[in-house]
């Protein structure tokens, strides 16, 4: 062999030779580096990190695949929503279902708040909000004289509180649930110092208990500490519904656009949906992008209220 290819070399014009060795270099590398994958492939074994198998046991039995039918993944349909609702439970029971469901039967405000709390948390009848106490939350009030508000994004309680006054002005039996995973959002701390903080916790939730004690609203508030959109397929499911929806949590598009379409679900007939900063410049205007093209959708008409959007189902 060596022979043979040292013949085949004198026989080729010297001119050839130092292209071929120019171009068998990166071809030998080739060869090396697919010989090496290949041997990697060959040798990978999946299970290779779970318990050892003995070589006699037969090959695994994978489950069956849970979802037996096609998926078109590039199908973008936002607006399909497979949950059903249930029928409304009555407006005098939605308290204590969620209490029964959600705490254990046991109020949030039961012995609040606990001693290790007590000293740290603020009692001021000052608590900040964002528009909180704008006229649209009087007239809606006063044109639905709601059973149940929901309220999406609460943060201290400003708003909430503001409504349990205007309900207890007109005597109405009102139940408002605030929906807030009582986390803020990343930073918010630098504007709050004064809310207390314990193992990186924020007692955003702590001062907003603290806040509706204070008020002695314990009665007609009542928080739901999750996040939205969990919170409001759950309500879906529960039957429980809202004659006044207010949406104020996340004020990007995305967030915005969720609970909109969430919060509609649950509104009962004639409800309304409503919401702050249809005017804030936060993500490009996601919030009123999102309220502009759900009223666009469902061919509803977009009213504002001060810095409130507004949107009357019937
Ligand atoms: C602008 S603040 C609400 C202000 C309140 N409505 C007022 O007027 O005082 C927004 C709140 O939404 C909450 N939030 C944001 N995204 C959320 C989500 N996906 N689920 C639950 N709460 C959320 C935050 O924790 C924050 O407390």
């Amino acid at each position: 062999m060596k022979t043979e290819n040292h013949h085949a070399s004198r026989r080729l014009s010297p001119s050839l030779q130092p292209k071929i060795i120019k171009t068998a270099k990166p071809a030998a590398y080739f060869i090396l580096l697919l010989l090496t994958y290949s041997l990697g492939y060959l040798s990978y074994h999946p299970s290779s990190t779970s318990l050892p198998l003995s070589h006699s046991s037969p090959p695994p039995q994978l489950p069956e695949p849970v979802i037996g039918f096609p998926i078109n993944t590039t199908e973008l349909n936002p607006f399909r929503i497979t949950t059903r609702c249930a029928d409304p439970i009555p407006p005098e029971t939605v308290r204590r279902t969620l209490v029964d469901r959600l705490f254990n039967g046991t109020s949030p405000f039961e012995n609040f708040p606990p001693p290790h709390a007590a000293e740290k948390l603020r009692r001021t009848k000052r608590v900040k909000g964002w528009g909180s106490t704008g006229a649209v939350f009087e007239n809606l009030i006063r044109r639905v004289r709601p059973r149940t508000v929901v309220e999406v994004g609460t943060f201290l309680g400003a708003s909430a509180i503001h409504m349990a006054e205007l309900t207890r002005q007109l005597d109405l039996q009102t139940q408002i649930l605030c929906v807030d995973d009582f986390r803020g959002w990343a930073g918010f701390k630098e504007r709050f110092m004064n809310i207390p903080m314990e193992n990186g916790d924020v007692w955003l939730f702590y001062q907003f208990l603290q806040n509706v004690v204070t008020f002695n609203q314990t009665g007609s508030v009542l928080p739901v500490p999750f996040s939205s959109g969990s919170t409001l397929m759950l309500f879906c499911e529960w039957g429980v519904y809202a004659d006044l929806v207010e949406i104020d949590a996340g004020h990007d598009f995305l967030s915005a656009w969720a609970d909109i379409n969430r919060g509609f679900r649950i509104l009962r007939p004639g409800g309304v949906i409503f919401g702050h900063d249809y005017f804030t410049a936060a993500d490009n205007r996601g919030v009123r992008r999102a309220v502009d093209l759900f009223a666009k959708v469902h061919n509803l008409k977009v009213n504002v209220d001060g810095q409130h959007w507004v949107i009357y189902s019937s």
